[in-house]
């Protein structure tokens, strides 16, 4: 689709109900047009359940499909410079386009990758019987016992140590198995590892897991690691159809998934991306480190060696999106474009298109225009991690730019 009709799409849309209210604002002499509507549904079971891995400050999959079916083609390559777990990729891939990711942290292609390469229920299955996770139960009281049961502990080693034997040897089945456990350490149901604790999304520190653990008078129950497993499998494998696992497979053989920061990825040919979909951290509204410590201990990464952009001040943290725009604008082919959500931060007084626009300009992209999604505060909204409730809404804020 071209630019022009896009943009009637978005001036014309009332899939929702209602019309879409368009404006233009200036910015450097340049009169941007912005659209402003509830573009795609908030619904969860409108995305695909292999999307549901939990990650603090994901988006949802509706966002990238949104832009990579109108401004991409089969076979097209779409990358995601902030990948986290990897939700543009999935979606890239699903719709049969090539795919690119990278993330500052390692835990990105623990998630992302072995979606790319679904087994089925009964490789998943069969794989957990042949692993023994007994051990020795640890008796001494030691930290960790604040989220687990000893003999919880024990089975999660095991397959520590499994992975560990296994090293390069290990396939698909292993990786799957390890990307669904590690979504499975934390949580608020017996569907988790843990006792009774924060979102699967965000790990709480010792301390404060002890203080919620003496309100609620809990201790860690014994948990079932591989039936947990198996039903987690299950529910993400269960609408996947014969067709689109052998397009995420060809996709999966073709994908790469770096480890890196956004604005060095040498790794990356010139010219050779054809869309951008990505959403960057916004300021310091996220604690990625502190969410994911279980996770990163889990997967034998020493998580303050990882390290993750927090940025505190507007201009700082401009001037950090300046750099990785003039990277994308290096890796993007000619024609191509970049969809970059940015969120309003400090309760809407920071608007952060209006930071990235000056950027993309300043590295000479050419912004096309604003597409703000509105939509109803729903449950699954909180993976934003920021607390719009009192609003009732929940926008996304996504600058289109050209590079010509
Ligand atoms: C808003 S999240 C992106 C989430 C992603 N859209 C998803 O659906 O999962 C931002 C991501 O940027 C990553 N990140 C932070 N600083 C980075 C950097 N300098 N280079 C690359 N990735 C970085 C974080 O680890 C986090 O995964």
């Amino acid at each position: 689709m071209s630019l022009g009709s896009f943009k009637e799409e978005l001036t014309y849309f009332h899939q929702f109900g209602e019309k879409t209210r368009c404006f233009t604002k200036e910015f450097d002499g340049v009169l941007l047009p912005y659209y402003v509507n509830e573009f795609w549904t908030a619904k969860q079971r409108a995305a695909h359940p292999l999307h549901e891995v939990s990650y603090r400050a994901c988006f949802k999959p509706q966002l990238p499909r949104f832009f990579i079916e109108r401004l991409s083609k089969p076979g097209d390559t779409i990358y995601d410079p902030f990948m986290g777990r990897g939700t543009t990729l999935l979606e890239a891939a699903l719709l049969d386009r090539a795919v690119v990711g990278c993330d500052v942290n390692p835990l990105a292609p623990i998630l992302c990758g072995p979606r790319l390469f679904p087994p089925t229920v009964e490789e998943v299955d069969t794989r957990l019987e042949k692993i023994s996770l007994e051990g020795i139960v640890r008796e001494e009281k030691e930290e960790l016992n604040t989220f687990y049961h000893p003999k919880t502990l024990t089975q999660m080693r095991a397959l520590q140590a499994y992975w560990e034997d296994k090293g390069e040897a290990q396939d698909a089945v292993d990786r799957w198995i390890r990307m669904v456990a590690t979504n499975r350490l934390t949580g608020h149901s017996a569907g988790f590892f843990s006792v009774y604790t924060l979102p699967p999304n965000q790990a709480t520190s010792l301390r404060a897991q002890e203080k919620i653990n003496a309100k609620r008078g809990q201790v860690p129950p014994v948990r079932d690691v591989k039936a947990i497993i198996q039903k987690k499998t299950k529910s993400l494998l269960r609408k996947l159809s014969a067709e689109q696992i052998r397009t995420l497979r060809k996709r999966g053989r073709g994908a790469k998934l770096i480890t890196a920061s956004a604005d060095e990825t040498e790794e990356l040919a010139s010219d050779s991306i054809d869309l951008i979909v990505t959403s960057p951290p916004f300021l310091d509204v996220i604690d990625y480190q502190g969410d994911n410590w279980l996770r990163c201990w889990f997967n034998g990464i020493k998580v303050n060696e990882v390290p993750i952009s927090n940025f505190r001040k507007p201009e700082i943290w401009q001037e950090a999106m300046q750099q990785v725009l003039l990277e994308l604008t290096r890796v993007l082919k000619g024609g191509g474009h970049i969809a970059f959500e940015v969120g309003e931060v400090k309760k809407g007084k920071i608007l952060l298109e209006e930071l990235i626009i000056p950027a993309g300009i300043a590295v000479g992209l050419r912004p096309e225009f604003v597409l703000v999604n509105e939509q109803e505060f729903t449950k699954t909204a909180n993976c934003w991690g920021v607390d719009n409730l009192g609003k009732g809404t929940n926008t996304n804020r996504v600058v289109v730019f050209s590079k010509n």
